[in-house]
């Protein structure tokens, strides 16, 4: 059974307390409310045009990005795959492994900083990294690949329509401009935004007793906002040290001891659907993730039950994949 009487008064008791105690925006003083997605992660200095938007879908499915034309972002970011590759860790250009799991690029747009380290700031600045980066597309540089582009005619047009005002309009910059456009229209409501607007039916009785374990247990603390994640860096293994220490984290960024093993808390929207889990890829049941969560982040232990509810819950946040928006278009 799906709905009941008692579900729908808990869950309008659970929203009523919740918006009294923390303001009632999505992001209240705490920072701990969950909210709604936004229908298009909006951005001040990269404004989308339909123009731009057409642009950064194309050059997101383009492999001609890469040096040997191999690879495209969708190739790890598969957008009918919930933006993933499903693999431990991504495959670049000459069948190179890189060191880390391919996050998805569903509602990343909306995170404060991107990649696990949190060194791009923005889906505009982060673009520019895997087509240069000599594992995954490497490009020699931005202008190599400026070049490239400027010797598709297709491209040419479709730059001039995207950046009217710009003398010259085929950059390497304008192309991260025109892909964190496309990026920032990738956004997946699921149910769960349907029960926060007021529709008590549309999570079960299952998922809902699994979003007050994942309140009540601790787990908001750093998973929450609308992209339950995305909003901070944490160590992994704050409470018992992480199994796997190989990969310091943002201390390869910053160079600090204390960033040792600090990873941005992911976004745990279609996390059902994103699979291998961890900055290594290294789980494979969401399960099992949940339960490393309690143990290395909380210092506590999940019975079964609990467990079982809270994966309930977290399959609540399995959005639906925007078809049209995310057509592979005829490349120029
Ligand atoms: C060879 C596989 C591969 C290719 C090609 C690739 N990516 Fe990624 N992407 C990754 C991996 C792996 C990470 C995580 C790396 C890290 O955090 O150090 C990542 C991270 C990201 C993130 C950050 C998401 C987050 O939650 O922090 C975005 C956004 C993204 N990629 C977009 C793109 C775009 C746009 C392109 C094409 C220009 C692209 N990627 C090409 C594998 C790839
Ligand atoms: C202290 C902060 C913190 C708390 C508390 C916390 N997490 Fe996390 N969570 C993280 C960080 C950081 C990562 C990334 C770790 C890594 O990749 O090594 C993560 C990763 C995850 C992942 C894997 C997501 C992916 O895409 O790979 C899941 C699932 C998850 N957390 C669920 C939970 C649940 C359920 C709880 C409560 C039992 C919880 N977390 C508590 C910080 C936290």
């Amino acid at each position: 059974m799906r709905k009941t009487a008692t579900l729908t008064a808990i869950a309008a008791l659970a929203l009523t307390a919740q918006m009294g105690r923390h303001g009632g925006g999505p992001h209240g003083p705490h920072g701990r409310m969950m909210g709604t997605l936004p229908k298009q992660i909006a951005s001040e200095t990269n404004p989308a045009t339909p123009a731009k938007v057409a642009l950064g879908r194309t050059l997101f499915y383009d492999p001609r990005l890469s040096k040997d034309g191999s690879t495209s972002c969708n190739s790890c970011h598969d957008l009918s795959n919930y933006g993933v590759d499903g693999k431990p860790v991504s495959t670049g250009v000459n069948g190179q492994k890189g060191g880390r799991n391919s996050p998805t690029v569903y509602n990343a747009a909306g995170h404060v900083l991107q990649f696990w380290d949190g060194r791009a700031a923005d889906v505009e600045e982060q673009a520019k990294g895997p087509v240069l980066n000599p594992i995954e597309m490497a490009m020699p540089d931005g202008e190599d690949l400026a070049a490239k582009l400027r010797a598709i005619p297709g491209y040419v047009k479709m730059f001039a329509k995207a950046f009217p005002e710009a003398v010259e309009p085929v950059t390497f910059d304008n192309m991260a401009l025109a892909i964190g456009a496309f990026e920032r229209g990738l956004v997946t409501p699921s149910r769960w935004d349907s029960f926060l607007a007021g529709n008590r039916n549309a999570i079960t009785e299952e998922e809902f007793a699994g979003h007050h374990e994942f309140m009540h247990g601790g787990c908001a603390q750093c998973h929450n906002g609308a992209y339950v994640g995305g909003g901070s860096l944490q160590k992994a293994g704050l409470k018992v040290a992480w199994p796997s220490q190989a990969d310091p984290g943002r201390m390869a960024v910053t160079k600090a001891e204390t960033d040792r093993m600090v990873f941005k808390v992911p976004s745990l929207r279609n996390v059902a659907k994103t699979g291998p889990y961890f900055h290594d890829g290294s789980v494979t049941e969401l399960e099992k993730a949940v339960e490393m969560m309690a143990k290395h982040q909380l210092g506590t232990t999940l019975d079964g039950t609990q467990k079982k509810q809270i994966v309930a819950w977290l399959n609540s946040l399995t959005g639906e994949i925007p078809k049209d928006y995310i057509k592979a278009p005829k490349l120029p």
